[in-house]
């Protein structure tokens, strides 16, 4: 009977250093992940905030001097939407590049890539939504008197 409420109390022990040691890994995988998101992300750039942006009214897209090499390369199989509805940064697209054509039989890009890069880079980068006021500065806090 004591001995088995020992091992009862032991096998709690040893599931609550795990608990806790294993809780503190994750809030740093968690932390790293956090800091390498922000890194990523720009405020949202005037253009792409604005009505006023020029988008090319075939494809929906953001016009720019490398429009044209993106319709080239990049509508043939699907619709812009998949472009506009994404946004990365330069790695990112490379890597959907990539993606593409190891599975669905994108050709290389060749010199062309650099040219769509730049355009993707510039144009459908990650974005944060600005969906809060900033703080208050400068409070002067008052006594609110009663009677
Ligand atoms: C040879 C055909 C082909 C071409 C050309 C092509 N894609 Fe794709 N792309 C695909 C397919 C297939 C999918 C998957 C569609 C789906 O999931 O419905 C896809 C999906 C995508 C997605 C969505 C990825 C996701 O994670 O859901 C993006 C973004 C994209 N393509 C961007 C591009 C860009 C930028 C170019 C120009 C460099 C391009 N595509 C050219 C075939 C192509």
């Amino acid at each position: 009977m004591k001995n088995s409420s020992n091992q009862i109390k032991i096998t709690f022990i040893i599931f609550l250093v795990l608990g806790i040691t294993l809780s503190s890994f994750r809030r740093e995988a968690q932390n790293s992940y956090n800091v390498s998101l922000k890194k990523n992300i720009k405020p949202l750039s005037h253009a792409a905030l604005s009505d006023t942006t020029k988008k090319d009214p075939e494809t929906g897209l953001i016009v720019d001097e490398n429009l044209y090499m993106v319709k080239a390369q990049c509508t043939g199989c699907h619709s812009t939407k998949l472009i506009m509805a994404n946004h990365f940064t330069r790695d990112g697209w490379k890597q959907k590049i990539r993606w593409m054509q190891a599975n669905h039989n994108l050709w290389e890009l060749g010199d062309t890539e650099k040219q769509v890069l730049d355009y993707l880079e510039k144009n459908y980068a990650p974005i944060q939504m600005v969906s809060r006021r900033a703080p208050l500065k400068g409070i002067q806090w008052y006594d609110l008197k009663l009677n």
